[in-house]
């Protein structure tokens, strides 16, 4: 009986075999295969973009901030960005340097500024060979540098009297920070066309580079050789801002020497 029962039992063992045979079969027909294909290829599609997509657009980005190919083209984009804002700047001065002239009180002065602005001219038309150069449109953009700086120079000129050396003074100091901020930008302009390997193009700014360097340097001769002897010698009316300046430093002054005296020696 022992036997039978173990046989039985070993039938009933294998019952199961075969029901788990037909189990793990069924997956296998067809009929079957078509849901569990559709099932799990849904899934996958919607991992693949959003697993694998997603991932591939920041490794496109930083490919693209790391190879070298592309590297250089950002580089270039900087220097076409920096074309259009000295190109701008250049324009803006052509319409500021008339009014410093009829501003300035020295025909010195006057001829200096009258002659940059002719300068200032060929320096545009020496951008727009660069920007042809590079095979890029010409296009200005709004440099606030020196939308800063000429209104700087505007205030100079409503803040000093009209036919006074210290006008001029003031005209010299404002239009040489305007002459250092070219200086900055086709320096560096010149050094990213010299990266670039622009040769052409870095001459170019080179030129006008040295231009600004010979302004500068003018202006400078200018002011040094007579006008700010002469302004030193100028007397006026003092405004009611130093007044009120000259209070603070006296009040700051007495605090400290109060200070002082209170301080435990
Ligand atoms: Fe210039
Ligand atoms: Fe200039």
């Amino acid at each position: 009986m022992a036997k039978a029962t173990g046989k039985k039992a070993a039938a009933k063992q294998a019952a199961p075999k075969k029901a788990a045979a037909k189990k793990a079969a069924a997956p296998t027909a067809k009929k079957a295969a078509a849901p569990i294909v559709k099932k799990a290829a849904a899934p996958k599609k919607a991992a693949v973009l959003k697993k694998v997509a997603v991932p591939k657009k920041a490794a496109a980005k930083k490919a693209s901030a790391s190879s070298p190919a592309d590297q250089k083209n950002l580089l270039q984009q900087l220097f076409v960005d920096g074309l259009k804002d000295i190109y701008w700047a250049e324009k803006h001065l052509t319409k500021a340097l008339p009014k410093l002239m009829r501003a300035a009180t020295s025909d010195q002065l006057k001829q200096a500024f009258e002659e940059h602005k002719v300068v200032t001219e060929q320096q545009i038309g020496r951008v727009e060979q660069v920007f042809q150069l590079i095979g890029v449109k010409a296009v200005a953009k709004k440099c606030e540098a020196m939308e800063g700086l000429t209104k700087e120079a505007d205030s100079i000129v409503s803040e000093t009297q009209k036919g006074t050396m210290s006008r001029d003074a003031g005209l010299i100091l404002a239009a040489q920070k305007v002459e250092h901020y070219e200086i900055a930008s086709y320096g560096g302009l010149a050094q990213l066309a010299s990266t670039l390997g622009l040769e052409e193009a870095k001459n170019l700014l080179g030129q006008t580079l040295q231009e600004e360097k010979d302004t500068d340097e003018r202006l400078t001769q200018i002011a040094v050789s007579s006008i700010n002897v002469e302004a030193e010698k100028e007397k006026g009316p003092v405004k009611e801002e130093e007044n009120k300046e000259d209070n603070m430093q006296e009040n700051k002054g007495e605090k400290a020497s109060e200070n002082q005296e209170s301080d435990p020696v």
